[in-house]
């Protein structure tokens, strides 16, 4: 997911190239990520740390700092996807304590980095750059000045860290050690002879080993050129002590093309994605805590929001605005970005505008934004990219934390946006009083479950969603039907059918089907109803009637409690029964996945989808 990892750990010089070229050429491997920063930290042969880092890519910050220039046995390498803090040197990765002794290298996101910091503050630490990760070297530092050798530092810093984070660090006080830490955010080892690696993907170092043991959550080590240590947290009559991990078992030979790692392991960059979505919306939800307050607080104070978004992201504003509405009680509109202008004509002072992009380069969102700020509205970004045109135009941004997305047709920045928008509905209602306690606790719960509940269906329903692409791949037409929340999420089901496989794929409010639309449907037409809440379900029975009765092939997604459905249609997609929040960004899960296989089936490349543009920054 967001940023590149590469740790590296070797005697003698069996690299065969001084170190700091050694990195490099990891992280050039790890490109593919998307990045915006690159840097590297090494202990030198002199046993000194050397830092170098800089905003820009890999071969300008090459050209600047010479990689080559620098030799050693220790090193850390990471590119930089902006998270906290633009993109800029300062802020580029690795991050050192105040001696300039400790070196790290983070992806993911510190979710209370903002106590720690203070907290450090207090006890003299000065911080640089505007990262959650620089709290990092600071804790160790701060353990190492209280005694504890660096290893032991390094642990008790990560006992103190929430959210989602892969970590590497380095330190001249125990100079041949790589450690590293992982939770949610991925992190492999590489097993090589007199060196070892540590990176966020295996692409990274293919050309040293094919022996990799994948780290699983909560596990923290080092490597040195020799040894590979993994430990996990475990509590022991109520108390927390560190236990050895035994991985041999789980050391595995990888035998994956450069090409194939690249996409880690993924035939394309969207099935990819559509797999990342678990830790794209932990990062996501571990930052919306912190982010969203100052934008709930505002909106409990105004009159009208709307929604200005294109494509993926005006269903995604379109989801928000219903959820606005339920749970902050607010008068919410969602518009098309390109259509923004007809509905800006009242906007004025007291009126909030979001305008939601994950490129945030958009140019319609852009215009839109700018049209309600000169009618006095405030605005706000909502966001994937850091300092992108639309946030650094808009009073406000906040931002998803999917990483960046590749494949052209949105999967995981649609997931992220309607949780972090859920999220703020959630927080508005709480704030303003609209929503109870206990339905907000159940609420805010749903969301916390999400990424696991996303994990599983993904990992349920891939196999029958590409059978049922082979279902789908002749047929010219399909309809994606539902009413509340499952009119947006219909309309994103179809937006994906028609981008990337070439169906003809329409979505209308399911009570609408009958004045008009159905006068197509004949046997066999695909109807795909999507039904996200018990009473939709109760309302759209009768829709689903109509089309049976024509001998459409009807398939539905909807909470597996919903008996009648299941009953009724051709096809039925059970899924788990969670709070509408939730259900807003896991009842997509399908609809991405038979897309994608509908692609793949009718030999399309889903990742570049004809005349289609993953930014359009014209009219
Ligand atoms: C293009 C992309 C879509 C995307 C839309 C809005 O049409 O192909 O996938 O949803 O732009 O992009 P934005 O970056 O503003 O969310």
């Amino acid at each position: 997911m967001v940023c590149g990892i590469i740790g590296i750990t070797s005697s003698e010089d069996v690299l065969d190239k001084p170190l700091g070229v050694s990195l490099k050429e990891a992280l050039k491997k790890l490109e593919y990520r998307g990045y915006d920063s690159v840097g590297f930290a090494l202990i030198d042969k002199a046993g000194r740390l050397v830092v170098r880092k800089s905003k820009g890519m890999i071969d300008a910050v090459a050209a600047k700092v010479g990689f080559e220039l620098f030799d050693g046995y220790t090193g850390i390498g990471h590119t930089r996807w902006a998270t906290h803090g633009p993109p800029s040197d300062v802020n580029s990765h690795p991050h050192t304590d105040c001696s300039g002794k400790i070196a790290v290298a983070h992806n993911g996101i510190i979710e209370n980095y903002m106590e720690l910091k203070e907290a450090l503050i207090d006890e003299g630490h000065t911080f640089i750059s505007e990262t959650d990760t620089e709290v990092i070297p600071h804790l160790i530092e701060e353990f190492e000045k209280k005694g504890f050798k660096p290893y032991e530092a390094f642990k008790k810093a990560v006992e103190l860290l929430r959210g989602a984070y892969a970590i590497v660090a380095i330190d001249v006080n125990d100079p041949r050690k790589v450690f590293f830490a992982r939770n949610t955010s991925p992190l492999v080892l590489g097993f090589g002879v007199k060196a070892n690696f540590v990176a966020s993907d295996a692409v990274a170092f293919l050309n040293f080993t094919r022996r990799v043991l994948a780290l699983r959550d909560g596990e923290v080590g080092y490597i040195t050129p020799e040894e590979v240590v993994v430990e996990r947290l475990e509590f022991r009559e109520g108390r927390p002590v560190w236990v050895a991990v035994d991985f041999t078992s789980r050391v595995k030979n990888i035998d994956w093309t450069v090409e194939m790692a690249s996409k880690g392991g993924f035939k394309h960059f969207m099935l990819k994605e559509i797999h990342e979505q678990p830790y794209a919306l932990a990062s996501t939800i571990a930052s919306a805590a912190e982010s969203v307050d100052k934008l709930a607080k505002i909106l409990t104070r105004v009159d009208r929001v709307l929604l200005a978004g294109a494509g993926t992201s005006y269903h995604a504003a379109y989801v928000a605005a219903l959820l606005l509405r339920k749970y902050a009680g607010l008068w919410a509109l969602p518009v098309v970005s390109s259509e923004a202008q007809w509905w800006l004509s009242t906007v004025k002072e007291g009126d909030v505008v979001l305008g939601i992009s994950q490129s945030g380069e958009t140019i319609d969102t852009l215009k839109a934004v700018r049209e309600a700020k000169k009618r006095g509205a405030l605005t706000v970004a909502v966001s994937n990219v850091i300092d992108s045109a639309i946030p650094r135009e808009s009073d406000i941004a906040i931002y998803t934390k999917a990483g960046p997305e590749i494949g052209v047709a949105a999967t995981k920045t649609f997931t992220t946006q309607v949780t972090l928008l859920g999220y703020l509905s959630l927080r508005t209602g709480v704030l303003n009083g609209f929503l109870s306690e206990s339905e907000a606790s159940e609420a805010f719960k749903s969301l916390r479950e999400l990424p696991n509940l996303v994990r599983h269906a993904i990992n349920t329903y891939e196999a029958k969603m590409a059978s049922l692409a082979v279902e789908m791949k002749d047929r010219p037409n399909a309809y994606f039907l539902g009413r509340g929340l499952g009119l947006p999420l219909s309309m994103e089901g179809a937006l994906k059918l028609k981008e990337i496989a070439y169906i003809h794929a329409e979505a209308y409010p399911a009570g609408e089907s009958k004045h008009g639309p159905i006068a197509l449907v004949e046997e066999g037409f695909p109807t795909i109803f999507t039904i996200v809440t018990a009473d939709e379900g109760e309302l759209i029975k009768s829709n689903v009637e109509e089309m049976r009765a024509r001998g459409s092939l009807t398939i539905a997604v909807f909470p597996k409690n919903l008996e009648d459905i299941a009953r009724l249609v051709k096809t039925p997609i059970k899924m788990p029964v969670v709070k509408d929040v939730a259900a807003s960004a896991l009842y997509i899960v399908p609809h991405q996945l038979l897309a994608y296989y509908t692609s793949v089936k009718k030999g399309l490349d889903p990742d570049k989808p004809r005349n289609l543009a993953k930014t359009v920054t014209v009219f």
